[in-house]
């Protein structure tokens, strides 16, 4: 089939507005836009200004009205706990209208926070939609983050109750996540009103009296009371959700998600960009605490009358490399989202693929991989294994759907490998130079895309109107700048190569080295220190951080060492995956003082490297070379 991409991409060119008011007939408004697009309004203009209407009513209410209340929404498969869970959509309406009343009865109303600080059980996902029913904003916390994170989250967004359960189960370990919620509490300045807490069987825990409700109990009182709780109306442009992101500082920054922009972009792009159709199945394996977890675990999977899974594991050691096929077969799951990384996981426990011939695949058509770059050799393995188109797609916390893709539902083109695709409707990018000029077709540079920005996208960042312009629309003016460097090919393929900020990918998770240096910079012994990214075979990049230590520090560097990977745990959490810190005797830097991490990187990496022109004394980077390769890095 040829595909009907380069005709679809131009119906957007030649008319946005009248492309976007096609789609959103598809989602049931309680009152129509007054424009589809309003450019005076908001930061560089707002999509479908003046409707009115809800993200649960879209994602239940109206599927279990128009004949889906028997089919089955939502899959909870926990190989880390053994358990599996199926809820219809009449089911998952019970549990999200019996949480909304909970929530209501603890005074929760329109445009208030809730903050849900959960691991992947089903109720992380029926508290969301029970945020969006009754028009409250949700701000999920991945589970892997510290205390200090979750408090500055709650800091900024001000939640007025948190949700949160007693225990996540990594397959190692159980990990109590109330001592977690209770410390953060404890560090932030703003306290919620309330938390509601679901024991899970693995670890239960301490409630506080006066603060902690029970969940289960809670949801028990007000399904036995029989009350119905309507879906909220709330503006297309109100806020649906906040999700935290790192930014170049300590500080992440609030992405702001909309109501009515998101379900349009949502819902068009699993017909289009996905190919999947209403009432099959699909699976993105991430975790809620991330974008892909909002976008395809819960909206727009539920948005499209799919069945969505949630799944509580791991790609490999739950049991084993199998899994995923065991998944897909079990439930007929027709498209696999994940990341590359998890890929990259099963090839080195099963480089064969050998369990994938063990399980029935008939059903399963694509695989997609976003979250880093999939590099061809990862692609190639599962091309050749699963025998199915294997996509790469690319897009950010920001933009909350793919930037650009290979469309299945348009029909897929050539498959270029290492590059995610081509720009979607919706998306004029483009590559600049440091000067704001384009660059000729296969030159590297900033990629940015043209404003105005497609519905789904954010608006703003939280509270931080000043800062959203900052950071991402002032370098180059009339463009929203992705932070990425990259180039188009001649035939409008995209390769995302680098960031161009301080943010690392690791195992798919985005992280500020920034942050992690101020963490370091806070230890006592430490006198200068710089995080850099640095290639892994599995999680694509981790964490290297070099410290110079005080002239006051007299105890052995292996102990401060170890001292500061535990410190990054403590305030960042786990999934900082910061292992390595390398002890050095001074930093690289230029004669004006700026640290040159990138040379360190490539030293680490073994990539070639020349000795910048302005470096302040060349011998440094012979000592971070000696220092790297006493830890056998780099060599
Ligand atoms: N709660 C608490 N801790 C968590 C957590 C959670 N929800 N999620 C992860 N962690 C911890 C892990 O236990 C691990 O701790 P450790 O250092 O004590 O072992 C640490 O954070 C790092 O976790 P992770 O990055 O998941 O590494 P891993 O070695 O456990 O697994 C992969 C590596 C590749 C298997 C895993 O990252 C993976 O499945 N990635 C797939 C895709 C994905 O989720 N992408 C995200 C966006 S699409
Ligand atoms: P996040 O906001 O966590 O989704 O991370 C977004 C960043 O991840 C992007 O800005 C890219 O740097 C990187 N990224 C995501 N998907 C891809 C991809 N398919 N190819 C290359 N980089 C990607």
């Amino acid at each position: 089939m040829s595909s009907r991409y380069h005709q679809v991409y131009e119906s957007w060119q030649r008319d946005p507005k009248g492309f976007w008011a096609e789609p959103a007939r598809d989602i049931d408004w309680f009152k129509p836009w007054d424009k589809v697009f309003d450019p005076d309004s908001g930061v560089y203009g707002r999509w479908f200004t003046g409707a009115e209407c809800n993200s649960c009513h879209n994602a239940i209410d109206r599927h279990v009205a128009s004949g889906r209340a028997g089919q089955i929404a939502l899959i909870y498969d926990s190989p880390t706990t053994g358990r599996q869970q199926k809820f219809t959509y009449a089911e998952l309406l019970a549990e999200v209208t019996a949480l909304a009343a909970v929530l209501q009865d603890q005074g929760v109303q329109k445009g208030d926070r809730v903050i849900i600080y959960m691991p992947m059980v089903p109720e992380a996902a029926f508290a969301m939609l029970a945020c969006a029913r009754l028009g409250a904003i949700h701000s999920v916390v991945f589970g892997g983050f510290a205390p200090k994170e979750l408090a500055t989250r709650i800091d900024d967004a001000t939640p007025k109750l948190i949700i949160s359960a007693s225990c996540g189960v990594e397959p190692n370990r159980v990990i109590a996540y109330k001592p977690l919620l209770d410390g953060a509490i404890e560090l932030a300045r703003h306290k919620p009103e309330r938390c509601i807490i679901l024991q899970r069987e693995e670890q239960r825990c301490e409630l506080i009296p006066d603060r902690d409700l029970d969940y289960a109990e809670a949801v028990a009182a007000t399904k036995a009371s029989g009350r119905e709780v309507a879906c909220v109306p709330v503006l297309a442009t109100d806020p649906l959700y906040i999700l935290y992101t790192s930014g170049t500082t300590g500080q992440p920054k609030g992405v702001v998600r909309d109501n009515g922009g998101h379900m349009v972009m949502l819902k068009w792009s699993m017909e289009n960009e996905f190919g999947v159709k209403p009432g099959e199945v699909f699976w993105a394996a991430s975790d809620v605490g991330w974008v892909v977890g909002h976008s395809y675990i819960v909206y727009a999977p539920l948005f499209h009358g799919c069945t969505t899974i949630l799944f509580e594991g791991k790609p490999v050691g739950t049991p084993d490399a199998g899994t995923f096929w065991r998944v897909i077969s079990e439930h007929g799951v027709v498209a696999l989202f994940t990341a590359p990384t998890a890929f990259r996981a099963i090839r080195k426990e099963d480089p064969g693929g050998t369990f994938i011939p063990r399980h029935d695949l008939t059903k399963f058509r694509t695989l997609f991989l976003a979250g880093e770059r999939a590099d061809p050799d990862t692609i190639k393995w599962a091309e050749q294994h699963l025998d199915r188109p294997v996509i790469d797609h690319w897009w950010q916390t920001e933009t909350g759907a793919p930037i650009s893709q290979n469309p299945m539902g348009l029909g897929q083109l050539p498959v270029k490998y290492g590059s995610p695709g081509v720009a979607m409707p919706g998306y004029d990018v483009q590559v600049l130079d440091d000067a704001g000029h384009p660059v000729p077709a296969g030159t590297l540079g900033n990629v940015v895309i043209k404003l105005p920005l497609p519905p789904g996208c954010l608006p703003t960042l939280w509270n931080a109107d000043d800062r959203f312009r900052r950071a991402y629309l002032d370098e180059f003016p009339g463009y929203y700048k992705t932070a990425d460097a990259g180039f188009l090919d001649a035939d409008g393929y995209l390769f995302i190569m680098a960031r161009t900020d301080d943010i690392i990918n690791v195992a798919g998770h985005r992280l500020s080295t920034g942050g992690m240096e101020e963490v370091l910079a806070s230890h006592p012994d430490v006198a200068e220190c710089a995080v850099v990214g640095i290639h892994d075979e599995l999680k694509g990049q981790v964490p290297c951080g070099f410290v110079v230590l005080s002239s006051a520090a007299t105890r052995d560097t292996t102990t401060i060492e170890q001292e500061i990977v535990q410190l990054v745990r403590e305030r960042i959490g786990a999934v900082a995956a910061l292992k390595l810190v390398v002890t050095i005797k001074r930093l690289p830097k230029t004669r004006s003082g700026k640290i040159l991490r990138s040379t360190m990187q490539k030293i680490a990496d073994k990539e070639e490297w020349i000795i910048p022109a302005t470096i302040d004394d060349p011998v440094i980077l012979e000592e971070i070379k000696a220092a790297l390769a006493a830890r056998g890095i780099g060599i």
